[in-house]
């Protein structure tokens, strides 16, 4: 069994910090920041932030760069999901109303627009020595993950997507700020260039790990668990590794049985149909088998950063539960 505590405690120091700044103001505005503190405070998994923290704590003690780093990038998470939800008619985030519903689409943007704002507020935190690396490679990221997020669109509309443009996508919108995540981490220690290159992209494996996880939950998870709306993927036509997999399988036998199923006009009917398919061709099976791949390569990642004498055990847990989460 792997020991949870450790990163337990490494989420506590990170929701201390947060609650020590006051992020968004109290008593002005409130139409815009009761949103963002209502959105920020009901926390997710933190995974990122997390990452952040781990990553530095490589190199020692972790330090209030380190922090600030982590508060910027789950300022930068959470407004890609304020985004991400209207992008996705998404009703529900984290077990409650999204955003979008609760106080309107525009609210909703613009509280989206002030946490990406925000979010430079704390990265230009950081000590003058590395601010011009934390910024450039956060802001390269950034565009990355606008990139994904209109491919992931454009994919809404095209049924001939490859597994290898799927993977590009999810590399984008999701992969690159789990890799910044852990890579800022080791910036602001002042880790070697190999040092943070290996951060990276065991970020970035850990990142295609936790995007098919995801597509996986969107299907087969539970809506008490992933606190969303399961077969949200399936409503929006997003091309999935499920839906790839399952469409080179099924058009090869039956291609009119494919097209009839996402042709039916109830969602409710749909989600069902589509779902028997996946379960019925073990498209599921498919996707946790990739999972693991990513997972496999992710802990080779962390084993060459122990090789090269860092304590790695903490990544090693956090990995773990990333694996076989199912929230
Ligand atoms: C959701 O991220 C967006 C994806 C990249 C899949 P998380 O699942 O980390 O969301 P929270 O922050 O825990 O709610
Ligand atoms: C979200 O991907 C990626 C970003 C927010 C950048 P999804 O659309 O799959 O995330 P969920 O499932 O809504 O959390
Ligand atoms: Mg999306
Ligand atoms: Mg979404
Ligand atoms: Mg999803």
């Amino acid at each position: 069994m792997h020991d949870m505590k450790s990163i337990e405690a490494h989420i506590k120091s990170f929701e201390s910090y947060l609650e020590k700044e006051t992020i968004f103001p109290k008593n002005r505005l409130r139409n815009l920041y009761e949103p963002c503190t209502y959105f920020l405070s009901n926390a997710g998994k933190r995974i990122r932030p997390t990452l952040c923290l781990l990553g530095a704590e490589l190199f020692g003690p972790i330090s209030d760069d380190a922090f600030n780093i982590a508060v910027g990038i789950e300022l930068f998470h959470n407004f890609t999901l304020l985004h991400d939800d209207i992008m996705d008619e998404a009703p529900l985030r984290r077990g409650e109303t999204t955003v979008h519903l609760k106080y309107g689409t525009p609210i909703a943007i613009l509280a989206g627009d002030v946490m990406s704002i925000y979010s430079y507020k704390y990265f230009t935190k950081v000590s003058p020595s590395v601010m011009s690396k934390v910024l450039s490679t956060f802001n390269k990221m950034a565009i990355e993950v606008c990139e994904g997020q209109q491919l992931d669109m454009d994919f809404e509309q095209r049924d001939d997507v490859s597994i290898e443009e799927y993977l590009e996508m999810i590399r984008l919108k999701t992969s690159v700020l789990i890799g910044a995540s852990l890579k800022l981490g080791g910036v602001v220690q002042n880790a070697t260039e190999d040092q943070l290159k290996n951060l990276n992209s065991l970020g970035i494996d850990l990142g295609m790990a936790f995007q098919l996880k995801d597509d996986y939950l969107d299907t087969f998870g539970l809506k008490e668990e992933i606190g969303k709306l399961p077969g949200g993927d399936i409503r929006s036509h997003k091309k999935t590794y499920l839906y790839i997999v399952a469409q080179t399988l099924i058009q090869k036998e039956n291609p009119t049985l494919w097209e009839e199923a996402w042709a039916i006009e109830d969602e409710v009917e749909k989600v069902e149909k589509v779902t028997q398919f996946f379960k019925d061709y073990k498209v599921d099976e498919y996707i946790l088998k990739m999972i693991e791949d990513y997972s496999k390569k992710a802990f080779e990642e962390i084993a060459l950063l122990e090789k090269s004498g860092l304590n790695t055990k903490n990544l090693e847990t956090l990995a773990n539960y990333l694996l076989n989460r199912q929230h």
